[in-house]
């Protein structure tokens, strides 16, 4: 099983004189102000509970958008800054962008562009060619941000996901091969039908082409990637080397499904403060004597919320010996609120929450609560613990890591999994009770199956998903990234030998 120490071997053996820089949009921490004080928090998704303890093993610098009230205030004049408090293990680069920098990049191109045609949700992109501008622009900014960690020396730029298309090429101008760039796509990579209506495909492509690797969760999407690439550019596509070469230029384009910590979860679920945590959430909500489904998901459409309370719904009206005996928590962490989708699905969420818990509520017993409210990793570990049922019901993801850390908080080998098909994690916890968010009344059937699970066949299928979720973990995801990755340090010294007679 690979471990942090693994991966901080792998680093200091291998980088060599080799800066190492992580480029994302989200920042893993983030300074605001409370009650008058400055105060630290670490920043929330997936990215970041993937890449802060690769980080943490491996030092570097991390660049990304400084979006906290109190960020300037505690950064240097070249918004850098030592994470995390009090345990300084890594710098943070803070790049900081304008209003209208923000608009049109995130929100614009980023969210209302590449997010909606990556997930197949059926929600239709916005293309506005000011977003574009300004997200060219933006991607320009932090190719220099990344310049001024790199100087004069060699890097490994590690990106992080869609805000940074054409991040690659501008570091290749800017820095040429001295520059060995990898990016990993987080979402999804649609097929070809979806891709091309987009207006600025190929200048995405060439951007992303000028990686020299690149990476997707699962095979499927790196193989609607070549499609994509196939009938858009002039190139050759080398399936069996998983190469795309452009010009003089070769792509690597692999499939890394990403992981979790298992072990730092595992043992941090086990701890009095997790405990402590447990009780507090199960007397706020109320949640003693009964059955617990909990979610935890952003407030984003792709990750099917509406569809889940249509599946409890089905599953209460078929089923009404369960109520006053099951409730159903959802947490919902608010994220890109500007944006129309997002706000008219907290209003539906509202509605619904309202209407089911109107339809099948008995005295003061509801079956559905929905808390709005940023939760710590104690609080989300002790979430999990108090869950006899997860349920992911993403209607598309890359990958989704909820699934895995809730398999990784689960050390007493109790509790089960009920997990869309359509989300990358799917493929390879196969032993989660695996549902079709978009039929209701299957979905609905499947929280009866989860409910009604022997102990025995419930721990099974538990300790069956712990080994898979410890095995393939996010030391053994980073590592091998990074050991295709460092393949590249000696191209140069290969092409010398394969040219030389
Ligand atoms: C997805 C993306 C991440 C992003 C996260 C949170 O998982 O792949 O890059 O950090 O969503 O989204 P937000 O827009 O709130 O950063």
């Amino acid at each position: 099983m690979w471990t942090k120490e693994d991966l901080q071997k792998l680093v200091k053996d291998k980088m060599g004189d080799y800066a190492f820089i992580v480029v994302s949009n989200r920042q893993p921490y983030i300074h605001n102000f409370k009650q008058g004080k400055i105060e630290s928090q670490r920043g929330v998704g997936g990215v970041i509970s993937a890449l802060d303890p690769v980080m943490q093993a491996c030092q570097g610098s991390w660049v990304a958008y400084g979006n906290g009230e109190a960020d300037r205030d505690v950064s240097d004049e070249q918004g850098r800054i030592q994470v995390p408090e009090g345990n300084p293990r890594y710098t943070l680069k803070r790049v900081w962008l304008t209003k209208e920098e923000e608009v049109g990049y995130y929100y614009g191109y980023s969210n209302e562009v590449l997010w909606p045609l990556s997930h197949t949700t059926f929600c239709r992109p916005i293309f506005r060619r000011e977003d574009w501008e300004m997200y060219k622009t933006v991607n320009m900014k932090f190719a220099q941000a990344v310049m001024e960690e790199v100087g004069n020396k060699k890097a490994f730029v590690w990106i992080q996901d869609y805000h940074f298309c054409l991040l690659p090429k501008f570091l290749k101008q800017l820095a040429g091969d001295r520059v060995i760039t990898a990016h990993f796509w987080h979402i999804p990579w649609p097929s070809y039908e979806t891709f091309r209506i987009c207006p600025q495909k190929q200048e995405i492509l060439e951007g992303l082409l000028a990686n020299d690797l690149l990476g997707f969760h699962i095979r499927y999407h790196c193989n609607n990637f070549f499609d994509v690439v196939d009938r858009e550019l002039e190139c050759k596509i080398d399936r069996e080397a998983e190469a795309v070469i452009k010009g003089n230029h070769t792509t690597l384009v692999r499939s890394y499904p990403i992981g979790v910590d298992f072990e730092g979860l595992s043992r941090f679920a086990q701890s009095p403060e997790v405990t402590t945590k447990k009780n507090t959430l199960v007397q706020e909500f109320g949640l003693s004597g009964q059955k617990v489904l909990i979610s935890l998901d952003r407030l984003d459409y792709t990750k099917g919320i509406p569809e889940k309370l249509a599946a409890m719904d089905s599953f209460l009206q078929n089923h009404p010996e369960w109520k006053k005996k099951v409730v159903f928590l959802q947490i919902g962490v608010v994220t890109r609120l500007h944006l129309p989708e997002y706000k008219n699905l907290n209003d539906k969420l509202n509605a619904l929450v309202e209407e089911i818990n109107w339809k099948h509520g008995v005295g003061r017993w509801k079956p559905v609560i929905l808390a709005r409210r940023h939760f710590s990793l104690a609080e989300v570990l002790a979430l999990y613990r108090t869950g006899d049922v997860c349920l992911v019901s993403s209607l598309h993801d890359g990958m989704n890591l909820v699934a895995k850390e809730y398999i990784s908080s689960r050390y007493d080998e109790e509790g089960t999994l009920i997990l869309s098909q359509f989300t990358g994690a799917a493929r390879e916890l196969t032993d989660a009770i695996q549902v079709n968010p978009y039929d209701c009344d299957q979905f609905g059937e499947g929280i009866l199956t989860a409910l009604a699970l022997s102990e025995d066949e419930r721990r099974k299928r538990m300790k069956k998903m712990r080994e898979i979720v410890a095995n393939h973990n996010i030391f053994r995801w980073a590592g091998k990234v990074l050991s295709d990755l460092l393949k590249f340090e000696f191209k140069e010294d290969e092409n010398k030998q394969e040219a030389s007679p």
